[in-house]
C-alpha cells in the first residue's frame, strides 16, 4: 500500500511531490531542504545543503533514551511509565494515526 506524507509546506502542492512516500518497507524521503536551524539560515550552495540534511543515524538512540520509557521498546504505547497516563501514550505502530503526522512535525 502506498501512502504519502506531506509536511505541510504549500511546495508540495505547487511542485506535486510529498515530501516522502511509504510504499511497503520502503519510505522515500524527498525534498530535504538542508535548513540549518541551530542556525536558522540556508546556504547557497547546494551541496552544502546535503550537508545539512538530517542525519537519522542517531535515531534509534534518541528514541531510546527519550521515548521509550512511555512509548515502549516496539512503539506500542506500553512502556514501565505508561502505567495510569490519561491519555495513554499513542501506539506509534499505528499507521492510521501516524499517517495523520509529518516526519518534521513530531
Ligand atoms: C512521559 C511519557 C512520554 C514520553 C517520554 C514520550 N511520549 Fe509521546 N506521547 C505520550 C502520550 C501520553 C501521548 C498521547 C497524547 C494524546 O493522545 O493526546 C503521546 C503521543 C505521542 C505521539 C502521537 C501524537 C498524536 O497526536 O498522534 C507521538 C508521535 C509521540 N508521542 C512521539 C514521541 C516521541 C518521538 C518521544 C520521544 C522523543 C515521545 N513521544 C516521548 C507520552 C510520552
Amino acid at each position: 500500500m502506498r501512502r504519502l506524507i506531506s509536511s505541510g509546506s504549500p511546495f508540495e502542492a505547487a511542485g506535486g511531490y510529498s515530501r516522502a512516500v511509504v510504499d511497503g518497507e520502503w519510505v522515500f524521503v524527498a525534498g530535504t531542504t538542508g535548513f540549518d536551524y541551530a542556525a536558522m539560515t540556508i546556504s547557497d550552495d547546494p551541496a552544502e545543503q546535503t550537508r545539512q540534511a538530517p542525519d537519522l543515524r542517531s535515531a534509534a538512540a534518541d528514541y531510546t533514551t527519550h521515548c521509550a520509557v512511555c512509548h515502549g521498546t516496539a512503539g506500542r504505547g506500553d512502556g514501565p511509565a505508561a502505567k495510569g497516563l490519561t491519555p495513554p501514550p499513542a501506539d506509534l505502530t499505528d499507521a492510521d494515526r501516524m499517517g495523520q503526522h509529518s516526519v518534521f512535525g513530531l
